[in-house]
């Protein structure tokens, strides 16, 4: 078995498509690990043979499989310029993702799930929110992407909801735009308390409300500008809000989120821009994913103390989405 996987993973290198099918038709490993931690399909992929690895896709190989250096053949593709084979490989992740969701199972952040973190204690320190479990809820260097989607949300006035105070930097910005009312939904009580402490219940113009999104959708209107960003939710749970979206946002309003889907790889963070973008699309909504280049924000020691990098990426696509039915 391992010479055929040895054997597959040098003919998937050649791009030598006949072996290919004549070792796969034999029965070989598809999911062969070589000694470098390599699947076939990453060979291929990373000299472009876009033949060979849209045979070893059709074959089961798996395509989210990772190198130890946490690469998948998509992101060795990418690296590598080959865009034919990086095509099939993100129409395989966006297919698999549709039917399976696997990697949808993870959190946004990768914490622990919601009820648990609404449970546990918090820490503030000046340049993050931490959960109980030193994991990141929010961190300070966030602040010049959530100051660009308060000015997204913000564009048209109004009344701005926003899903998620954390540290606040989201509605720090969304006032300097002076909405004519601001809601803010916040789920956890000591967060929840730290926004009173802080004179956020005494603005003329915000609205705060306690409780989980779920939970509150009652109390809640419809807005011109909607920010969401939640913490230990699923991709499952902000599918789940956008359901609601025809609801809460007006027509021609502008709605974002924090895009930070499968953020700890290049390869599954396209895969996952694809498919909000589609589930957007579908609901009626223009979906545009502008660059913001992050990597002058993130040295390493922005993540001392932290046990999970939420982030590894040099850019940010900060989604703007806007409804397609008139405003009038
Ligand atoms: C990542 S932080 C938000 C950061 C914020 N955008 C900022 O600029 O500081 C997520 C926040 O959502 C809150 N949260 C988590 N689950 C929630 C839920 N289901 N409903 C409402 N708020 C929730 C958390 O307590 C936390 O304060």
């Amino acid at each position: 078995m391992e010479a055929d996987g040895e054997q597959l993973c040098e003919a998937a290198r050649n791009g030598d498509f006949e072996k290919v099918r004549a070792l796969i038709d034999s029965g070989a490993d598809v999911s062969y690990f070589d000694s470098n931690g390599l699947t076939p399909l990453m060979h291929a992929a990373k000299l472009g043979h876009a033949d060979v690895v849209k045979a070893l896709l059709e074959a089961g190989a798996p395509w989210n499989a990772l190198s130890p250096s946490n690469l998948s053949a998509g992101d060795f593709a990418m690296d590598s310029g080959h865009q034919d084979a990086f095509e099939v490989l993100l129409n395989a992740g966006i297919q698999a993702e549709l039917i399976l969701g696997t990697i949808a199972r993870k959190t946004e952040k990768d914490g622990d799930s919601n009820e648990d973190y609404l449970e546990d204690r918090v820490s503030f320190s000046e340049d993050k929110l931490m959960d109980s479990n030193s994991k990141a809820v929010m961190m300070a260097w966030e602040k010049p992407l959530m100051e660009a989607h308060a000015k997204a949300v913000c564009s048209g006035g109004g009344h701005i909801l926003n899903i998620g105070f954390g540290m606040g930097l989201v509605d720090t910005a969304i006032q300097q735009y002076s909405p004519t009312k601001h809601t803010i939904v916040e789920a956890h009580p000591e967060v929840y308390e730290r926004m009173l402490r802080n004179g956020w219940g005494e603005r003329d113009n915000v609205k705060i409300v306690f409780g989980r999104w779920q939970d509150v959708l009652p109390q809640l209107e419809s807005y011109d500008g909607i920010f969401f960003d939640t913490y230990g939710e699923y991709y499952e749970d902000m599918r789940e809000f956008h359901q609601h979206l025809p609801k809460l946002l007006k027509p021609g309003g502008i709605y974002s989120f924090f895009n930070g889907l499968c953020g700890g790889n290049a390869f599954f963070h396209v895969v996952y821009c694809h498919l909000v973008s589609l589930e957007l699309e579908n609901l009626g909504y223009l979906v545009q994913l502008i660059p913001l280049p992050v990597k002058d924000c993130l040295g390493e020691e922005v993540w001392q103390g932290v046990r999970h990098k939420y982030w590894q990426l040099d850019t940010y696509y900060l989604p703007v989405c806007q409804s397609t039915q008139d405003s009038e």
